[in-house]
């Protein structure tokens, strides 16, 4: 067999699970979520004065922010405001100058973390689905199980083929990226990330790439996640998502946090003129 790639650039050497095996993990029947044993209102992403530069060229000023546990929070804004950006540094995609940030207690930006650790626990969905393209849809679920959770290559397929029943996708187990919809392999995308038992599911505007008629299916996945209780930043402009199920809602321009808020008072009170102005733009289509 030839070797097969690892998901990240520097994956550490398979590691024993320290959290629980397969046996022990709880996943229940129509849930995709593990019942979280940690204490709700606990910050599980604390952002605290985050400055970053590219160059001379500031793209994030000061943004301080909390999500606690089991909470969603949408972030929308105008394309360029830093969006992407913020939560690329979450997970540590991005460095930044200024700041902190802190996943479940760990500092994000100290050297005693192991990042790779880290990132292995906080899920991550983009805009394009990044399956690998030349392995089959029950190789791209069970791939960073093996190679970074050092997960037995049953287990993997066990939990991968167990997720894919969550998001309707049973039936396609043995085929290809190429052989699905976008929806589909958006769908995939997000069980593979929940495969690895994230403690936070992060999105980048993970509906924008996708045909109109196959926005509501990904949506669907993620509200049910959402309802299990999973703690999730959401980087979106799907207005019905963030009224359906968000918690509260960022709102960023020009690098800056400008709002903050409830979903109720973000959709419902008065607010920045930046932000009544951004939202009249996009809800008026
Ligand atoms: N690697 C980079 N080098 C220089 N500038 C960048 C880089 N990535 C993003 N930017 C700039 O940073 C700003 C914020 O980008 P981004 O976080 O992608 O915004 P958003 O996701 O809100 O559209 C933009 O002005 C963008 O052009
Ligand atoms: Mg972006």
């Amino acid at each position: 067999m030839t070797s097969t790639p690892i998901p990240a650039p520097g994956a550490p050497a398979p590691v024993p699970q320290a959290e629980g095996s397969l046996e022990d993990a709880g996943l229940q029947k129509g849930r995709l979520v593990e019942p979280s044993d940690g204490k709700a209102g606990e910050p599980m992403i604390a952002i605290d004065a985050v400055s970053k530069w590219y160059g001379s060229f500031q793209v994030l000023t000061d943004c301080t922010t909390r999500v606690s546990k089991g909470e969603v929070v949408v972030v929308c804004g105008p394309s360029g405001s830093g969006k992407s950006t913020l939560i690329k540094c979450v997970n540590a995609l991005e460095p930044f100058q200024k700041g902190q940030i802190s996943v479940d207690g760990t500092k994000v930006k100290d050297r005693a973390t192991n990042l790779p650790k880290l990132r292995s626990r906080v899920g991550m969905v983009f805009q394009h689905f990044e399956l690998f393209p030349h392995l089959s849809i029950s190789d791209n679920l069970t791939l960073a199980q093996r190679k970074v959770l050092g997960r037995a290559p049953e287990d993997a397929r066990k939990r991968g083929l167990d997720l894919l029943a969550r998001v309707g996708l049973s039936a396609h187990a043995e085929k290809y990226p190429g052989q699905l919809s976008g929806g589909q392999q958006q769908r995939v995308a997000i069980a593979r990330a929940l495969a690895m038992n994230p403690i936070v599911m992060l999105f980048d505007e993970p509906t924008s790439a996708l045909d109109p008629e196959m926005v509501g299916e990904v949506l669907d996945v993620m509200v049910e996640l959402a309802r299990d209780g999973m703690t999730m930043m959401v980087v979106s402009h799907e207005m019905g998502f963030a009224r359906k199920v968000a918690d509260r809602v960022i709102f960023m321009d020009r690098g800056e946090i400008v709002e903050d808020a409830t979903k109720d008072d973000f959709f419902g009170q008065p607010r920045s003129p930046r932000a009544q102005q951004f939202l009249s733009k996009i809800l008026s289509h």
